[in-house]
């Protein structure tokens, strides 16, 4: 191979990596936006920012916790029968909380804020109980207008729905 050769290979090898790195940029970039757009996206009817149905009341007997998660809340049916919709975003700095069956509690899975069945802090640095949107009750439906979610110091019954 002659010295011109290699030189031509070094920089076909170069132009190689530099596309290379390009692509993964460009790739990167692509996911970036597609997640942003996801969450700036207006909402469509049914989805979260609007009202959506959760199903019947049949769906959720007293003492369920649902996520519904085209609205990104919990539905939980209180044993006196009435709901709650607690949004499932953590009042800490807003990570995605779950519900643990077994702990019986929701668990922030970032820095460990705990909330009970209605909400509350029950340990960890979350500031407030979880935010609640209001619970609508039509036909047999239940509706959680999602809109605006409603911030707390502590639960009241007032937050909640009666079937
Ligand atoms: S975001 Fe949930 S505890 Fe920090």
């Amino acid at each position: 191979m002659t010295e011109k050769n290699e030189k031509k290979n070094k920089i076909d090898r170069r132009q190689f990596l530099g596309l290379a790195w390009l692509a993964s940029v460009v790739a990167f970039t692509g996911e970036a936006l597609g997640t942003l757009f996801k969450f700036i996206q207006p909402v469509s009817d049914g989805g979260f920012g609007g009202m959506v149905n959760a199903g019947t009341l049949e769906e959720f007997p007293p003492g369920s916790i649902t996520l519904i998660k085209e609205g990104r809340f919990f539905l939980s049916r209180l044993d006196d029968g009435s709901f709650i919709a607690l949004w499932q975003r953590c009042t800490h700095l807003g990570c995605s909380v779950p519900w643990e069956e077994e702990e019986d509690q929701y668990h922030c899975p970032c820095h460990g804020s705990l909330f009970d069945k209605l909400g509350e802090v029950t340990g960890g640095p979350a500031p407030r109980p979880m935010d609640y949107f209001p619970v609508i009750i039509e036909a047999g439906e239940v509706f959680v207008n999602t809109e605006e979610a409603f911030e707390r110091k502590a639960f009241d019954p007032s937050q909640t729905t009666h079937a």
